[in-house]
């Protein structure tokens, strides 16, 4: 045997008991409560969990957006990723105008080959489709991408609109994909944005302002719509507001597939971090933007409830040096997206756990197994069970830490949780039986990171 963890508490979406884990090359070998068996290495995890690791999938590294590219690129962004205990991440592939899928999948490849510390798969997101592109679908779910993203918003850049939407489900429906949509109406907000700049209204606030919750919660219930009139699931990506959850659950209720995530930005920040002095308020311009403070308690019981059922970072950094003051005479320059990788599981960890908004199965059904589940992924990953990858997270419950941009390894001069004190740290990471996290150093190799050929979509795992 290569490793055993010994002493831990293992933690699964459903269990949560005492056992020691072997691992031989790369898998779980065996689960006991205890193994006799020598190992090359022995971890005492006493103290900790011992949690699957965490599967982010909704990233974007080093991708272009706005005139600028987003600044964490495969390797430093997947090392933050790891120190925050996250061991897989799913990005997103940009199909650019006139370009086949294939093709942006391959630049994306080219992109996180030799450079990602962990392992990774792609959606692709479809922003231009001909009879040709669409022809595509199957054969890229064939090469392991079994999932699209289509952007409602972002008009004359990324935008489709409900026609392409349309067939772009009835095709992922017959391929086994799952399309994704990114939910506001990109024709009013296009109205509203340059209302607000023709009057002079450039301020990072009216990024805000353009983008209001009715805005996603009509997109969200326009994509549920189009998704019903094909018989396919869709699912919500970086879901916001109870405009929003509300045709979720709506349709849930239903019984129709609908899928969605939130991310722990709309958790925890709102409209007010907007009003910071200065151009402060850049930091947080992303889409959609962050809601009035009442939306919190709605996410948060659509997590408990089950109406929402991932939460991914949507991380997506831009400088605020030399990046997001593109914008300083137009919110409408300002590269969208902030980081937020490495962060997800102590956040999540202190605000749902600690706070008693959710027990320990279902964060790690929320940051890792349903998603693994969702994306293609389990039991591969998402699993701590024999024949699973050996990612695992030997977390610390009782370990103080405090968020700062000085010391995170985001390549991005500043975080949203700047000053956030908790309790709880991924102390030792392992990536398929290696570790490389022990006890704030990184010990991985970049490259060493294997792109994952995930399972076609199916609703029940
Ligand atoms: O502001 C955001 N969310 N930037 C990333 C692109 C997207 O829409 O997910
Ligand atoms: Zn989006
Ligand atoms: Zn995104």
């Amino acid at each position: 045997m290569d490793c055993k963890i010994v002493n831990g508490t293992i933690v699964t979406a459903t269990d949560m008991y005492r056992a020691d884990v072997g691992i031989n090359k790369g898998k779980i070998a065996q689960i006991a409560k205890k193994i006799q068996e020598p190992a090359g290495e022995v971890i005492d995890a006493r103290g900790h969990f011992v949690f699957p690791g965490g599967i982010d999938i909704h990233t974007h590294l080093d991708m272009p957006f706005g005139g600028t590219v987003s600044s964490d690129d495969f390797e430093t962004g997947t090392i933050a990723a790891a120190f925050g205990g996250t061991t897989t991440i799913v990005d997103f592939a940009i199909q650019g105008k006139r370009m086949s899928l294939k093709g942006a999948l391959k630049t994306w490849m080219e992109k996180a080959e030799g450079k990602a510390v962990i392992d990774y798969g792609f959606h692709v997101a479809i922003t231009d489709l001909t009879k040709k592109v669409l022809a595509e679908i199957p054969e890229l779910v064939a090469l392991g991408v079994p999932s699209f993203k289509c952007f409602l918003a972002y008009k004359g850049a990324l935008m489709i609109d409900d026609g392409a939407l349309y067939e772009v489900l009835l095709k992922c429906k017959q391929a086994g994909a799952l399309v994704m949509i990114h939910a506001e109406n990109g024709d009013v907000l296009d109205v509203l944005i340059n209302d607000f700049l023709s009057q002079g209204k450039t301020d990072p606030k009216y990024h805000a302002l353009s983008r209001p919750p009715e805005a996603e919660g009509e997109a969200t219930g326009r994509g549920i719509a189009l998704a019903r009139m094909a018989g396919a699931p869709i699912y919500i990506v970086h879901l916001t507001c109870k405009e929003a959850l509300n045709k979720v659950k709506e349709a849930r209720d239903a019984g129709f597939p609908v899928l969605a995530e939130t991310c722990p930005q709309y958790l925890l920040k709102s409209y007010q971090n907007y009003l910071e002095p200065g151009f402060e308020g850049a930091k947080y311009v992303m889409s959609p933007p962050l809601r009035d403070k009442s939306n919190w308690d709605v996410l948060w019981k659509g997590l408990a409830t089950g109406d929402l059922q991932v939460v991914s970072t949507d991380h997506c950094p831009f400088n605020f040096k030399g990046q997001k003051d593109m914008g300083k005479d137009s919110f409408a320059a300002i590269p969208n997206g902030a980081p937020g990788i490495e962060h997800r599981l102590i956040l999540l960890f202190n605000e749902a756990v600690k706070k008693k908004r959710l027990g320990l199965n279902r964060f790690v059904e929320l940051v890792s197994t349903a998603p693994a589940k969702l994306f293609g992924l389990f039991p591969q990953k998402g699993a701590v069970a024999v024949g699973s990858d050996a990612d695992l997270v030997l977390f610390d419950p009782r370990a103080p830490v405090e968020i700062r941009a000085k010391t995170h390894h985001q390549n991005v001069d500043y975080t949203l949780y700047e000053g956030f004190k908790g309790k709880g740290v991924p102390k030792i990471v392992l990536s398929n039986g290696t570790v490389i996290i022990r006890d704030g150093k990184f010990m991985g190799q970049p490259g060493a990171g294997r792109f994952l050929k995930r399972k076609p979509f199916r609703l029940t795992v």
